[in-house]
């Protein structure tokens, strides 16, 4: 058997619980209903023609750089943001420069800086998940070539402030600042654009949450047009397929689409930290289309007892201190009538009581 290199065989390995999905997906942030039904509709009309040739980036960068109000050349179409981060890594790190992480958070900012090699520093958020600015300053240091956040932030739904994203940015004039914009939507506050007067700011957006294009793979890094054009030298000149590219902006226009679904998604999301407070059950504010909660001992029997009753939700308890959390994804008004009906039942099941019927 061959050998992967030092820095393959130390990662650790992830996987996520992708089979056996059957039933009322409320574990991986997807759209829950699907996407919108132009883009299927779009997906009809594709050729044999069209499938049999390369994709074409260029003319899809044009209509994205239109939608997002920036100039195709500072951005980059990516196979997810998954790409966008591992172009980054790719781009600036070598072996022993240090990156910097928010824990808890997103799991391929991880992989993908430790598989270059690179150090991987972790700094824990603060109490209840707060952005823990002053000390992921103390981190920075002249070797510190990447710092990664999600903003909202996956899996507590938290926010970093933009003053305090900017901040970072300026003191490690030598890191890419990646701003990942992932839940974007659902939290409606950008970074985007503010590389022009923070040069070493990257902002990534994906089309797989809000738009419900996860099968589809596409997302967007967006950055200072010379810095893009780094990334651009190592990516594939055909990462993004011509099923996403023909598909994207369909999506796009159809702008009624997103904007009911997370309207509903918000709603959703208000009603679950309502009921989670009714019952007593610490959960943070989130700012995206999930909430993350904490059932301590009790975590494996409600999500369990969730599952008998046709609803998924992500056992999160393995995260940098997020001992006993469940991270549970909104939906369309409908699910979430169905969510509430469900997680009652279930609390009850596990012996919860309602706080103010105590
Ligand atoms: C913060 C964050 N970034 C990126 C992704 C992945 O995005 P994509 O599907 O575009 O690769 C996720 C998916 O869960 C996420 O939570």
């Amino acid at each position: 058997m061959l050998e992967a290199r030092a820095a393959v065989r130390n990662l650790p390995t992830y996987h996520p619980p992708l089979a056996g999905r059957d039933g009322l997906r409320l574990d991986f942030n997807e759209n829950t209903v699907g996407c919108s039904p132009q883009v299927l509709a779009r997906l009809r009309q594709l050729t044999a023609e069209q499938i049999a040739c390369y994709p074409e980036r260029a003319p899809v960068e044009a209509v994205i750089a239109g939608h997002l109000d920036v100039d195709p050349k500072e951005l980059l179409l990516t196979n997810g943001v998954d790409e966008a981060i591992h172009l980054l890594c790719e781009t600036f790190l070598d072996p022993a420069d240090e990156v910097l992480i928010v824990v808890p958070t997103f799991a391929m900012y991880d992989i993908s800086a430790a598989a270059t090699g690179a150090r991987v520093i972790m700094v824990p958020a603060g109490k209840n998940f707060q952005f823990p600015t002053a000390a992921l300053l103390s981190q920075i240091t002249p070797r510190t070539r990447l710092i990664a956040v999600a903003n909202p932030n996956n899996p507590t739904g938290s926010v970093a402030e933009p003053a305090s994203l900017l901040e970072v940015a300026r003191r490690a004039p030598q890191a890419a600042l990646l701003v990942d914009e992932a839940y974007f939507e659902f939290y409606g506050k950008t970074l985007l654009r503010l590389w022009r007067s923070v040069s070493n700011l990257f902002v990534a957006r994906t089309f797989s949450k809000a738009y419900g294009l996860a099968g589809l793979r596409i997302g967007v890094l967006a950055g200072q047009a010379q810095h893009i054009q780094l990334v651009s030298r190592i990516a594939s000149l055909y990462n993004v397929n011509g099923v996403a590219l023909a598909c994207l902006p369909t999506a796009l226009a159809d702008n009624d689409y997103v904007r009911q679904y997370v309207d509903q998604v918000r709603q959703g999301r208000e009603l679950l930290q309502q009921e989670f407070g009714r019952w007593g059950v610490q959960h943070w504010p989130s700012q995206a289309n999930f909430v993350l909660a904490n059932f301590g001992t009790s975590k494996t029997e409600f999500i369990q007892s969730m599952r008998a009753r046709g609803i998924l939700v992500r056992d999160r308890s393995g995260d940098f201190g997020c001992e006993g959390c469940v991270r549970i994804t909104l939906g369309s008004t409908e699910q979430t009538d169905q969510l509430l009906r469900s997680l009652r039942e279930a609390l009850a099941e596990i012996g919860a009581h309602e706080v103010a019927a105590q």
